[in-house]
């Protein structure tokens, strides 16, 4: 059976900040989706990661579909008047144009989806990450899907011999999807080139080279392109299809016990590690760390299982302390070199007039001879 997978998410407003949506918020999206959305998807989870709420929909309509797109479009626009009236900081932060135009790319919401052939036993991970951006994927899941150190499958299982397909975006592109495709393990080199900028150029999606078949597909949004100017980070989402002919779940986790050095943090304009939580976890510590969720689940003719969160686990424990001792090693050099971001990539636009204005005051020294 074809199916579709699609996770939509957005900001439409938190407690506290960035912190984290209100449950009340998050009960008036889940329910305008279940009610608003009979007959139309076969089954859905909702869940937030810091200050985000994503949904994820099962269904039979391929990629793109606007009627999926505008039932989350619409549950999210319903959840910004309870942020409205109840007051949350960022009501409706993320949704960016007026009127619902026959897909969310574009509009604000980071949306990664994926249309395939349901295997007999089909487990997907389900990765939502708040306070970073899109190229924060890029290094776990080239480890995971290249590298033998992380993948013992690429040595142990014929499964994976002829390696994967990478399809990667130059987000800094705005007149359409600038895209190039490099196979591992011939072009390593040049993909690692490639994802080395996180900023530029970002993981799309992953493609079995043995049958072809889709594993990954990551949201590559970003909002700045968008609204001209940056209107918050692009906190991202990624569906990953595991085992088989795909690393196995614990392969594609396992680059995520490094606590990665990643865009976003305090905002949106420094770096810091990437911490795995579990899913619902607030923001905290300097608006940060940038955080990472995922949500392991089978799909079966359409229905999803319960989910189990994959880094619910004492080994995660054991990291988050790890990543939380990076994240104050980076902040003790407060605004200092790389703890910040370069000019383009920071959220507020006041340092550049601030610099402009300074740039007046300069005055050139003679030399003496
Ligand atoms: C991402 C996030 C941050 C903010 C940034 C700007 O979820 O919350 O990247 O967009 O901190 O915040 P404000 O709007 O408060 O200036
Ligand atoms: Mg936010
Ligand atoms: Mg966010």
């Amino acid at each position: 059976m074809k199916i579709t997978l699609s996770i939509i998410k957005a900001d439409v407003g938190s407690v506290g900040g960035h912190i984290r949506p209100s449950q009340r918020l998050l009960n008036r999206v889940q329910e305008y989706v279940s009610d608003e959305g009979k007959g139309l998807f076969i089954d859905s989870f909702i869940g937030s990661t810091g200050d985000d709420i994503a949904v994820l929909f099962s269904h039979a309509h391929g990629v793109l579909n606007e009627s999926i797109h505008k039932l989350a479009w619409d549950a999210f626009m319903e959840g910004t008047k309870i942020a409205k009236e109840q007051g949350l900081y960022g009501a409706g932060q993320d949704l960016l144009k007026d009127a619902f135009t026959g897909n969310v790319r574009g509009m604000g919401p980071a949306v990664a989806e994926m249309e395939f052939e349901e295997r007999e036993n089909e487990p997907f991970l389900m990765f939502c990450a708040d306070k970073t951006d899109p190229g924060a994927y890029s290094l776990p899941l080239y480890l995971g899907f290249v590298d033998p150190m992380h993948n013992s499958g690429l040595i142990l299982s014929p499964k994976m011999a002829k390696g994967f397909k990478f399809t990667i975006m130059d987000v800094a592109y705005t007149e359409g999807d600038r895209i190039i495709e490099l196979n591992a393990p011939e072009n390593l080199y040049d993909i690692a080139a490639l994802l080395r900028d996180t900023e530029r150029f970002v993981v799309e999606s992953i493609h079995s080279r043995d049958t072809g078949e889709q594993a990954v597909a990551v949201s590559t949004t970003r909002l700045h392109n968008i609204a001209g100017k940056y209107t918050g980070k692009d906190d991202p989402v990624m569906i990953v299809r595991v085992q088989g002919a795909f690393p196995a779940t614990g392969e594609v986790l396992s680059p995520y016990g490094i606590g990665h050095f990643v865009a976003g943090f305090m905002r949106g304009s420094h770096v810091g590690p990437l911490m795995p939580v579990v899913q619902g976890s607030p923001i905290s510590f300097f608006d940060g760390p940038p955080i990472v969720s995922c949500r392991a689940f089978c799909v079966h003719k359409g229905s999803l299982t319960e989910s189990v969160d994959a880094f619910d686990h004492p080994y995660w424990d054991y990291i988050r302390g790890q990543v939380a001792q990076k994240a104050s090693d980076i902040r003790r050099q407060g605004f200092s070199g790389p703890a910040m971001l370069g000019y383009s990539e920071l959220e507020y636009g006041g340092i550049v007039v601030k610099l402009e204005e300074l740039d007046g005051k300069f005055r050139t020294r003679k030399v003496s001879s």
